[in-house]
């Protein structure tokens, strides 16, 4: 095994600010080694993990080996992945098994590394893996048919991006470009959109905003599931000439702590967007791809966007792919100019091919109508697993395999997600609301793992009513 410390470089660097390409050379090579290594021996495991924890406190950030600490077990080590080992488990370094109740916050929806994504990846990267850039690539113009016909309403035409603070960039500017005399945009309370300007900007939560200084104008927020509210906030703001571009919203809302809103509440939505003129965005990053138990979560309530965010599960758990959808009048404000917003990678040949195949996947293995049943399962398993501590859970809600489980406090909620850990299920906190812990496996979880998860599950909250009985 080569060894070579970013460190010992870094302090060569002191002497010498040339870089040292020997190191560079050697340093990747070791890395490559590893990367091609099916079976990490001890010592490769060591090393890993060394130069893992190195590379995080001296070159990623410091600050992640401290928020890593739920899923810290016997020192850092286990915090370290490695392998996918099924649909809904991965290893880590020293080659222990957990079950997947994370699912990458939403990613995993058809399993990791599902074979008929994996094949298309392969057979696409075989032959082209990025695009010219100027000729016409097809698996765009597939991706963006297969699309169309999949998601409900109007919506037809897609801009494909990386990532869903991306696609809700686009979807806002969207909007702003639809009716440039109209500016306004309408966030929620509790709404998490991403962290690029504009989509923190119809974000919510403050300790995510404030260090960042003033937002683009123009955005405010209303309470999520409030429908007099919003009514009441139309009216003032089209009084007042600051006519509303849209409405963007979750329809429900996961970092926020996966609250389901009221039945009329999205349908009240559409109808005051179409009576003040505004369009109506849906960030679906989350909740899309059969995750709820439908295949977007709008269709629970039969209501149709204007604009549609997609992004994770989108691009099969194998490629980050994700796209704003909007309807024929909204996306046509880019015809005359399709450079007017565009992205380098976005719509890559290797990412469609993920996409294609992560639809085919969902369709084909129905896997939102499995969400919706699995759910049911574990809504109620998670039910019973709580039941005698509700001095500890405060509620269990959800839908479809997008569930959560609430705690009196962060810290109580932090060490629940800790003790599961250890016994080999992950599951993590939600970015806005810390108490709440989600549950959201790939939505192939199996029965017998879906039991593991209820039965680890009431050993955590047994083992913290033990400890927290014993603190003097
Ligand atoms: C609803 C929603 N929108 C947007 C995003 C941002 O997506 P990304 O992290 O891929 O940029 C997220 C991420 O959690 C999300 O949950």
């Amino acid at each position: 095994m080569r060894q070579c410390s970013p460190s010992a470089k870094r302090g060569s660097k002191i002497l010498d600010t040339r870089p040292d390409v020997e190191t560079v050379r050697s340093y990747t090579q070791a890395a490559l080694d590893v990367i091609a290594t099916e079976r990490l021996s001890p010592e490769q495991a060591r090393w890993v993990v060394g130069e893992t924890l190195d590379g995080f406190r001296e070159h990623v950030n410091p600050g992640f080996l401290e928020y890593r600490k739920s899923v810290t077990r016997g020192g850092l080590d286990a915090a370290v992945e490695w392998a996918d080992s099924g649909p809904s488990t991965f290893v880590d370094v020293n080659g222990r098994e957990y079950i997947d109740c994370l699912g990458g916050f939403g990613i995993f929806n058809v399993g990791h590394r599902h074979p008929k994504v994996i094949a298309a990846v392969r057979a696409q990267l075989g032959r082209m893996a990025l695009h010219s850039q100027d000729l016409l690539d097809p698996l765009r113009a597939m991706l963006a048919k297969a699309v169309s016909l999949l998601t409900p309403g109007a919506l037809q035409y897609s801009f494909f991006c990386n990532s869903g603070t991306e696609a809700v960039e686009g979807a806002l500017k969207l909007a702003r470009a639809y009716d440039p005399a109209k500016q306004t945009i309408l966030g929620a309370t509790k709404g998490f959109h991403g962290k690029s300007f504009g989509s923190l900007s119809v974000s919510a939560k403050a300790a995510f905003r404030r260090p960042f200084g003033s937002m683009l104008p123009s955005v405010e927020h209303v309470p999520f599931n409030d429908l007099p509210e919003l009514r009441r906030r139309l009216h003032t703001l089209s009084a007042v000439g600051e006519d509303v571009a849209a409405v963007i919203l979750e329809p429900i809302q996961g970092e926020g702590g996966v609250n389901v809103p009221d039945d009329d509440y999205l349908p009240g939505v559409r109808a005051l967007c179409d009576e003040y003129g505004a369009l109506f965005i849906l960030d679906e990053v989350q909740t899309g791809m059969g995750r709820t138990g439908k295949m977007f979560a709008c269709e629970h309530w039969g209501v149709w966007p204007d604009v549609l965010c997609l992004g994770k599960a989108f691009g099969g758990g194998v490629m980050p792919a994700a796209a704003v959808v909007a309807t024929e009048p909204v996306f046509s404000r880019l015809f005359d100019n399709p450079f007017l917003h565009t992205t380098t990678f976005g719509g890559n040949p290797l990412a469609c091919a993920a996409a294609l195949a992560a639809i085919n996947v969902t369709v084909e293995e129905n896997l939102p109508t499995r969400a919706a049943s699995m759910g049911e399962y574990m809504f109620a398993g998670l039910r019973e697993a709580v039941r005698g501590y509700e001095d500890i859970v405060v509620d269990v809600r959800g839908k479809g395999l997008m569930l959560a489980l609430e705690f009196p406090d962060d810290q109580t909620g932090f060490a629940v997600a800790k003790a599961m850990f250890e016994r080999g299920v992950l599951v993590a906190g939600t970015l806005v609301n810390a108490r709440v812990i989600r549950v959201e496996p790939p939505l192939v979880i199996r029965q017998d793992q879906a039991e593991r998860v209820f039965e680890v599950l009431r050993e955590s909250l047994e083992a913290l009513r033990r400890s927290t009985k014993t603190v003097p």
